[in-house]
């Protein structure tokens, strides 16, 4: 993506394909919803690459597809139905031999009754059983259809190499959890992804050298809540208190995780997502501000600004507590920049208690953000116990409100960054002009500037000269 969005709609929305052939068979994956999905991707391309399949970016000639779906909101799951029957046409008219696997958050919540409802599905597989598919395939070989949405208690597919898809050479996705166990009401990924765990330091260190090795600049440590993890020797994540002292010495938690992985190369860039606020520590701040290679942003959803909201939505913290957090990323890393999720409209929201949400936003000033209505999913807490309530035009308008206001404090951040030098790492050309580079600085803002003689993957610093509430524009001064 080259330019920094605001918009309704990070997971499920997006939309990437990526390309990956059982020995000489070939194997196609289109991939929806978070980051996480992406890295999971390239996970199942690794294990089947294993296998000796190959890929390939043309649906029409693909032995098996596979869509890795995103069940966050029901516009995502709509999104993955309508890809199915644009499927069925490809295998009706172009490919009858196709194979179709349905992979992820969409493949858990419905199980076998994806079967039912969509014919064309002949496997179904969750996001902790991965390492099955070579025997499901087999399955199908053999005429029958394939199930597996068992979730483990253990597995971080910590040892495999994940296959690196569309991607630049430059960034790359490292996962370092798996699961989530902060059971917010209103979210499916608790029972679709299941329980914490953290994976072992030694295999992330291992593989962020390993990309270091091949070239890339910039890792983004990824899990549900990275500033949850807590490694004590595997399995589902344990309470720190309750580890014994010699349990508690051994164990490696996210500020300690990121302190090791700064220093795998002072070339390699880390970035981090998703942070909840509850578990954001000050000691996770001063290794940011210690390392000049780990970047002054934080991902940082809020929800909504009021405190009640955020009790029935069981986030953990009040809007204080969150205000508390900002203070402390602001007072440590003077410069980091900070983005959110909010959702318009949760059950019961009054207006007075979304103007809390706006006046959070004024206080912070976030630097962009995703935002969202209230999208009811079914068995999660808040639909079980609470009314959704809020008419849809309700919702829209209240998200709109929030959305404009979001516009101003990009361009507000935006602005802020104008006539100062930043390092960008360039992640490639701008997509709008061939003469043009695009990357990133610090904060996660993109920043265009002329080509002249650069290239994709070096660290340039870059004069700002004009900005968008989306983009900087400036000059290249020279490698940094
Ligand atoms: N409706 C709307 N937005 C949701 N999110 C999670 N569940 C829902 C839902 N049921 C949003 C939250 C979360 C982001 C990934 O998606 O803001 O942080
Ligand atoms: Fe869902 Fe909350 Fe876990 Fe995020 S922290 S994945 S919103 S349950």
């Amino acid at each position: 993506m080259e330019e920094k969005v605001i918009e309704e709609g990070r997971q499920g929305e997006a939309l990437e394909l990526i390309n990956a052939s059982k020995s000489g068979r070939k194997m196609y994956i289109e991939s929806y919803g978070c980051q996480m999905n992406f890295s999971d991707s390239e996970i199942v391309a690794s294990i089947l690459t294993d296998e000796g399949f190959s890929t390939t970016p043309n649906i029409e000639e693909a032995d098996v597809v596979f869509v890795n779906t995103c069940s966050i909101r029901e516009k995502a799951e709509q999104t993955v139905r309508n890809r199915l029957k644009v499927y069925n046409a490809i295998k009706k008219k172009q490919n009858p031999r196709m194979v179709v696997g349905v992979l992820g958050c969409m493949a858990e919540r419905l199980k076998e009754k994806f079967l039912e409802e969509e014919k064309l599905v002949d496997i179904v597989v969750g996001p902790d059983a991965y390492r099955d598919l070579p025997n499901l395939i087999g399955d199908v070989d053999i005429g029958r259809k394939a199930v597996n949405v068992i979730l483990s208690k253990e597995e971080t597919y910590a040892e495999i190499s994940p296959v690196r898809l569309g991607g630049n050479g430059i960034t790359a996705f490292v996962s370092i959890m798996r699961g989530c166990d902060n059971m917010c009401s209103f979210c499916v990924v608790p029972f679709t992804r299941g329980r914490e765990r953290s994976r072992d330091p030694e295999s992330i260190v291992k593989e962020c050298q390993q990309l270091v090795a091949d070239g890339y600049k910039e890792v983004t440590l990824l899990g549900q809540n990275v500033d949850s993890y807590l490694w004590s020797g595997g399995g589902l994540k344990k309470d720190f208190k309750k580890l014994s002292p010699e349990e508690q010495a051994k164990s490696v938690n996210f500020a300690q995780l990121l302190d090791v992985v700064a220093q795998v190369s002072p070339e390699l860039r880390i970035r981090f997502s998703t942070s909840h606020p509850k578990d954001m520590t000050d000691d996770v701040l001063h290794i940011m501000a210690k390392h000049e290679n780990i970047c002054n942003y934080i991902h940082l959803p809020v929800q909504s600004g009021n405190s009640r909201i955020l009790e029935l939505m069981n986030r953990g913290y009040t809007r204080e507590w969150y205000i508390d957090r900002v203070d402390a990323i602001k007072r440590i890393i003077p410069d980091c920049g900070i983005s959110m999720d909010i959702i318009s409209g949760f059950c019961t929201e009054t207006e007075k208690e979304h103007q809390d949400t706006l006046s959070l936003m004024e206080y912070v000033k976030y630097d962009f953000g995703f935002m969202f209505n209230y999208s009811e999913r079914p068995n999660t807490q808040a639909q079980r116990k609470l009314n959704d309530d809020i008419p849809d035009i309700v919702k829209k308008r209240r998200l709109k409100e929030i959305i404009d206001l979001q516009m101003q404090h990009s361009h507000f951040r935006n602005q802020e960054h104008v006539g100062k030098v930043h390092k960008i790492l360039v992640e490639g050309v701008s997509k709008k002009s061939d003469q043009e580079l695009f990357g990133r600085n610090t904060q996660n803002t993109v920043v265009v500037f002329p080509r002249e003689k650069f290239e994709a993957g070096q660290y340039i610093n870059v004069e700002v000269y004009e900005c968008t509430s989306a983009t900087l524009k400036g000059k290249a001064i020279g490698l940094a």
